[in-house]
């Protein structure tokens, strides 16, 4: 595989890319050079000379965008100030533009003095998230290559482990010159955090201020001074949730944000696309009565939903032995369909429907049914599929009803109590009634539309109830903490702090759980992650992963994907698949596995895909007597503890998804044994290492390294993610 891989990059774009970054390449080993020769202070002295040449070049632009910014502001005629926006759009892009051309000059000198910087703090140590780090990074060429690939406002793909950390100081340090700040976003507040301060220590150096508004409070003046750093370091979420409370404030000095210049996204792909379209919401309670009525419909659902379960049980059990049958396996697959709008996350029925043509039969069920609603009321034949059950769902939960059934069984006594009236035929009855005086109708209006208010915020409270105990679960989907509901990350598995499914769900979570119903909240702010990225003048991403959505970047962000080789062979060894007909088969698979590679000494990383199921693992390993550490959302204060013991000889992580996370861990002593295993390619196009085998060649065909490899650390994931683009978790080693 590797080697495919090195040929398609290559030949194809990389060659024409390094043909424009070569010369820039060889300028900063030219101005290397020249650095070596300076003592430590005239190198730190760098940073103040490059500001100043940016600035010389930029200051009348920027007094012209500053001037015209406060005339604006202080214009009262509507008027002119719509033609002072114009001029203050025309300064601003030639700011920019000139801007750009003097980083752009700037460049070579600025990256050789960010080398030169790092290859004199070697040895230095650094604490990063409470552990000692020695410093022990110089940028490679082809780190080199990424940060000018970032500069240019571009997403740089390298693979994982490449260490894009440290490309990402290259134009950090360039564009922060230009004292505009520049933002380094990640995925989660731990990469913030680490990244700051281990990469801080090499701005500093250089004379930069380094912040992480993560670890700060929102709103407050340590928060802002996070902002006015050099560099600022911190989460999407609380780069967007800042630019909303700056737009709710009340005056300019209570704003904590400054300018958008420039924002390098790590992990890319999952913030530019995966999250893109989630907004950010700062909601502010209404308060209504409303909310007590969560709990107070709970109970009744609760009782719905068990009769249901029976009846899901039942339509089960009597579908299995049908479906044996060819004679009777359509109409086993009527009762499974029938269970699946009941209970669409049955555990039994998610577990026949991965039996082999289960779930083909009971789509053909479902075409069946939605062709025969069509047909006149009179020849409709399966209209009975929802008679026996309370409430439906569809296949993926975003809409619910009671059935007839279900109405009748919630309100015994009144059967309309759960009906919302027909509006517009009660008004129009009311309208036409001529034995109304005028001012009786506009009473009876009211009446009616009071009433009509009254059930149809009453069915929805019971609809999300349903969706709560039907499709949510806890462990899963959430978790409960100190009376609170958190809700689960679904692709990183870490907890989201703060954030409330909307439109009642969570309240109705809450009342599902018993814990306290928070008041339901109305929308004052909201932007999207996509838009936010947009007010960037400049934007980059880095990904290990990007080449799959290159035309979703271009097309939305006009950002182009350029892929970056690695700088020593890859050495990973992918295994294929391994596909196993039911859960506990697999279960012991992996079990199995881990033990042979514990025994044999190796440090083994479990990856799973919710908190779920690395609990389950996790009570399966401690049954067999393993020792291990687990990593999800609940445990996240150790995280960092637990990644620097995961490389250790013997060592088992149960990781809940491991983006960012994989290359954290260090390979403790003996894991590797020797320096070629996994290897597969040999060519060094472009000034990268390859490694010699540091053992006789009997020594190493005795390991018999590339059937099965005898070290480094075991990757073993326990399920495959839906979506193509997310890391395909299967079993590899290397
Ligand atoms: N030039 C270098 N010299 C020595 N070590 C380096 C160099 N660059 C990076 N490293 C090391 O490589 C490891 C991986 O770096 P980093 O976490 O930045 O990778 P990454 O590309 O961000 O990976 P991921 O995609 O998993 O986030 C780190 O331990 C880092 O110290
Ligand atoms: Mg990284």
């Amino acid at each position: 595989m590797a080697k495919g891989w090195f040929t398609k990059i290559f030949g194809t774009q990389f060659q024409r890319e390094l043909k424009r970054i070569r010369p820039i390449v060889d300028a900063i080993h030219r101005h290397e050079e020249r650095l070596k020769a300076l003592s430590d202070s005239e190198l730190q002295a760098q940073t103040s000379k490059l500001r100043g040449l940016i600035a010389e070049r930029t200051t009348v632009l920027a007094a012209d965008v500053e001037r015209l910014k406060r005339e604006k502001h202080d214009c009262p005629d509507a008027e002119q100030r719509a033609e002072l926006s114009q001029k203050l759009a025309v300064a601003e892009a030639a700011y920019v533009k000139a801007l750009q051309v003097a980083l752009n000059d700037v460049l070579p000198e600025a990256f050789a003095t960010v080398r030169e910087a790092c290859r004199r703090l070697l040895g230095s140590e650094v604490v990063v998230t409470g552990h000692a780090l020695k410093w022990d990074m110089v940028p490679y060429d082809v780190q080199l290559i990424g940060g000018i690939v970032l500069h240019q406002g571009k997403i740089a793909e390298m693979a994982t482990g490449e260490g894009k950390t440290l490309v990402a100081t290259l134009p950090l340090y360039l564009n922060a010159l230009a004292g505009r700040g520049a933002h380094l976003v990640t995925v989660n507040n731990y990469l913030a955090r680490r990244d700051s301060q281990w990469m801080g220590h090499l701005f500093t150096w250089l004379g930069l201020t380094v912040g992480c508004i993560d670890d700060t409070e929102p709103s407050t003046p340590e928060r802002r001074a996070a902002y006015q750093c050099d560099i600022t370091y911190g989460t999407n979420n609380e780069f967007g949730f800042d630019y909303l409370r700056d737009n709710m404030v009340f005056t300019l000095e209570q704003r904590v944000q400054r300018s958008h210049a420039y924002a390098i996204i790590d992990e890319v792909d999952s913030i530019l696309i995966d999250e893109a379209r989630t907004p950010l919401i700062i909601s502010g309670a209404v308060g209504s009565e409303a909310d007590e009525k969560y709990a107070q419909f709970n109970a009744q659902v609760v009782q719905l939903v068990r009769k249901q379960t029976a009846v899901v049980n039942d339509l089960i059990a009597k579908a299995e032995p049908l479906l044996a049958d060819e004679k009777t396996v359509y109409q086993g697959a009527v009762l499974l369909y029938q269970a699946q709008l009941g209970m669409p996350k049955n555990k039994k029925l998610l577990k026949l429907l991965q039996e082999p043509g289960v779930k083909a039969q009971v789509q053909r069920v479902e075409l069946d049914v939605l062709a025969d609603r069509k047909l006149p009321a009179r020849e409709q034949k399966m209209r009975h599929v929802e008679e026996d059950l309370y409430f439906v769902l569809d296949e993926r939960g975003h809409s619910v009803h009671l059935t007839d059934k279900g109405v009748e069984t919630m309100s015994p006594q009144d059967p309309n109590l759960f009906v919302v009236p027909d509006i517009s035929h009660a008004v129009h009855e009311i309208e036409r009634d001529e034995s109304l005086a005028p001012k009786e109708k506009i009473e009876r209006r009211r009446q009616v539309e009071a009433d009509y208010a009254m059930k149809s915020e009453t069915l929805h409270i019971i609809h999300k109830l349903l969706q709560a105990h039907a499709l949510y679960e806890r462990e899963v989907d959430y978790v409960v903490q100190e009376g609170k509901v958190l809700i689960v990350d679904e692709f990183t598995g870490r907890l989201m702090h703060g954030r409330r499914w909307s439109e009642g769900l969570h309240q109705a979570v809450e009342a599902k759980e018993g814990v306290a119903v928070q008041e339901e909240s109305q929308t004052l702010a909201t932007i999207t992650i996509q838009n936010y990225f947009r007010m960037y003048d400049k934007l980059a991403g880095m990904t290990g992963t990007a080449e799959t959505e290159e035309t979703e970047f271009f097309q939305i962000y006009g950002l182009e994907v350029v892929v970056i080789p690695t700088n020593r062979p890859v050495r990973r060894v992918d295994k294929h698949d391994l596909i196993y007909k039911t859960r506990s088969e697999k279960y012991k698979a992996i079990l199995d596995e881990v033990e042979r590679q514990h025994e044999r000494g190796l440090p083994i990383l479990v990856g799973t895909v919710n908190v779920d199921v690395s609990e389950t693992l996790s009570r399966m390993l401690k049954r067999r007597g393993f020792r291990h550490e687990v990593l999800n959302a609940k445990y996240h204060q150790r995280e960092a503890e637990i990644v620097a013991q995961a490389g250790q000889p013997g060592s088992i992580t149960i990781a809940t998804n491991m983006a960012g996370r994989g290359t954290d861990i260090k390979l403790g002593p003996g894991v590797k044994k020797c320096q070629v295993c996994g290897i597969t390619a040999h060519e060094a196009p472009f000034g990268q290492q390859i490694e010699r085998a540091d053992l006789p060649p009997e020594e190493i065909k005795r390991l018999a390294c590339n059937d099965d490899p005898p070290c480094g650390l075991v990757i073993i994931g326990t399920e495959r993610h839906e979506a193509p683009r997310k890391t395909k978790l299967s079993p590899t080693r290397g």
